[in-house]
């Protein structure tokens, strides 16, 4: 049978998909809590400014909910092309409700989603939390320009994603490092049932090297472009749109 469906919307926009996902997790928020801290410091704004931001790829709204937690006149834009994400993140954004609006709209779609203009909002920032990965490199180009374009100017991107190694002595290490912390990572590697290596391909099938976007985000006009934190294969970086 001819496969129709890409494995990216196998997994995000399925039941099943993301059943996995939302019964992991809390334990993977547990590590990464201090990651997603440090991208909240890293935002331009005081601590009572009321500003709108939009999440690429929000899903349950993890990212967005450590920046209204920060900054309590933060209002989000939620982006998301999954429903069954977008569902599940209305049940834990409860307590949010007036300060977030979800809007469904697809990634890969070549130009910016026009439902995320409107309703007054101007966002004068943009993050992404492990989303971007997912989408081919050549519209992940595309999308930094865009998302330059509709910034103010002094408005900010930044992406928290995983990266992939610059070379093979670079991956060893990662890995070494890695399974020290996890003494049950290597088994699991070994070991991935059929639908956990689908899942895993579908992960890595996209991810590109820091260097390849930091120079994406140079070459659409960004400045200020660096690496902010890194650990191993996971990476804040960004840049803000010139003032002029
Ligand atoms: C690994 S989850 C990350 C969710 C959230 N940002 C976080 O940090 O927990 C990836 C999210 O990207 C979304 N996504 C993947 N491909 C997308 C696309 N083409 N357009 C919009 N969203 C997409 C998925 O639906 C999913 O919610």
């Amino acid at each position: 049978m001819v496969e129709t469906r890409d494995a990216n919307e196998e997994i995000w926009r399925s039941d099943e998909g993301i059943s996995h996902w939302v019964s992991t997790a809390a334990q993977r928020e547990r590590s990464r809590a201090e990651h997603r801290a440090v991208l909240t410091e890293l935002l331009p704004v005081a601590d009572g400014e009321e500003f709108c931001f939009l999440d690429l790829g929000a899903g349950t709204g993890a990212a967005s909910r450590a920046v209204l937690d920060r900054y309590p006149g933060a209002r989000g834009v939620l982006a998301d092309y999954s429903p069954q994400m977008i569902g599940q993140g209305r049940r834990e954004l409860a307590g949010y409700e007036g300060r977030y609006r979800y809007v469904e709209a697809d990634l890969t779609r070549a130009g910016w989603p026009p439902e995320l203009d409107g309703a007054g909002d101007r966002p004068s920032v943009v993050i992404s939390s492990l989303a971007v990965h997912h989408l081919p490199d050549q519209r992940k180009e595309e999308l930094f320009g865009e998302i330059l374009h509709h910034l103010p100017p002094g408005g900010w991107f930044l992406d928290y994603d995983p990266v992939a190694p610059p070379d093979a002595v670079v991956e060893e290490a990662w890995l070494r490092a890695g399974d020290r912390r996890d003494p049950e990572a290597a088994a699991k590697r070994a070991n991935r049932s059929p639908e956990e290596q689908r899942r895993y391909d579908n992960h890595v099938r996209h991810i590109a090297s820091l260097d390849l976007q930091l120079g994406y985000l140079r070459s659409a006009g960004f400045e200020g472009v660096d690496v902010y934190w890194k650990q191993l294969d996971h990476a804040i970086f960004g840049g803000r749109r010139p003032l002029v």
